[in-house]
């Protein structure tokens, strides 16, 4: 199956694939065994920094031999590639999916550069995501202060830009934002349904991909998915939080034991406790 299609099908079905961060073999492991008990297909994915850490074409082969291992479809995202060249690293490795975030840049410079990097992956048949507006903070944090309503709005998509970002660009997916945040805060600022209702109603063929997944009450991202236009959904935060809590407690009752895969299973069992939790609320079970 291509991963197209298997948007297509989320998107007829209304339910959303997970796609999670990894850095490590621990974390893939953790991901693929969660998504292969509940025959639910996954996206594993790697920003630019932990694409360099894991080795791109590495990322591909761990993916691929798991996916045949557990015999679940498994495709792989470069998350938040900010340059045209960090594109490329993805692209030449064989992800199936890029995400150009040129949020950063003028909306006309990330124009021209998300038009270069969809003609440089639609001629190797990948999908491109895009994004325009910028997240007000960023992801692996768990944040003491609230944010504001008046400063998160301020991130908040525009329906008619991002039509025309789309008919512009001829992007497969559109990163956009509706109160959703990355990182974890002390209360959850509330998603704007009734915004993502409109930019569903202007790019109606547009997949959508809801960044800053954790935190996020269960219900609202359920709500957020029978929209129908959101077919992805990024988690990060929460799993790097299970992973770190509990390997702390792992060495402190283990503090002899110098074989790592001896100490690492508790940790690959809490990083698994999230994304089966994910899956489930996503409503990707039983989509293989
Ligand atoms: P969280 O860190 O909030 O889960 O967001 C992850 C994300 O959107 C990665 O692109």
């Amino acid at each position: 199956m291509h991963v197209k299609e298997l948007f297509a099908k989320a998107h007829h079905e209304k339910f959303a694939i997970g796609a999670f961060n990894v850095a490590n073999i621990e974390t893939m492991r953790a991901i693929v065994e969660a998504a292969a008990e509940l025959a639910s297909p996954v996206l594993i994915e790697s920003s630019p920094g932990e694409t360099k850490w894991m080795g791109a074409r590495n990322v591909i082969s761990v993916a691929r031999n798991f996916s045949s291992e557990y015999g679940i479809p498994i495709f792989v995202n470069l998350d938040h590639a900010e340059t045209f060249d960090e594109c490329m690293v993805g692209i030449e490795a064989g992800y199936d999916l890029i995400h150009f975030d040129g949020s950063a840049l003028s909306y006309k410079e990330n124009m021209e550069i998300t038009k270069k990097v969809v003609s440089e992956a639609h001629a190797k048949d990948l999908m491109v995501e895009a994004e325009i507006d910028r997240m007000a903070r960023k992801s692996s944090e768990v944040y003491k202060e609230q944010i504001t309503i008046e400063e998160l709005k301020k991130t908040f998509s525009d329906p008619q830009k991002v039509r025309e970002f789309v008919q512009a660009t001829n992007v497969d997916t559109m990163a956009t934002l509706f109160g959703n945040i990355h990182g974890i805060f002390p209360t959850q600022p509330p998603l704007d349904i009734g915004l993502l209702q409109k930019i569903c109603e202007v790019i109606p063929d547009t997949f959508l991909s809801l960044h800053g997944g954790s935190g996020i009450p269960d219900s609202q991202v359920q709500q957020a998915i029978k929209i129908g236009g959101v077919v992805k959904v990024n988690i990060n935060t929460e799993m790097r939080l299970a992973f770190r809590q509990t390997l702390e407690k792992t060495l402190q009752e283990n503090t002899k034991e110098l074989a790592m895969y001896k100490v690492l299973p508790p940790v690959i069992d809490a990083v698994k406790g999230v994304v089966r939790k994910k899956i489930k609320i996503f409503g990707s079970a039983n989509k293989i």
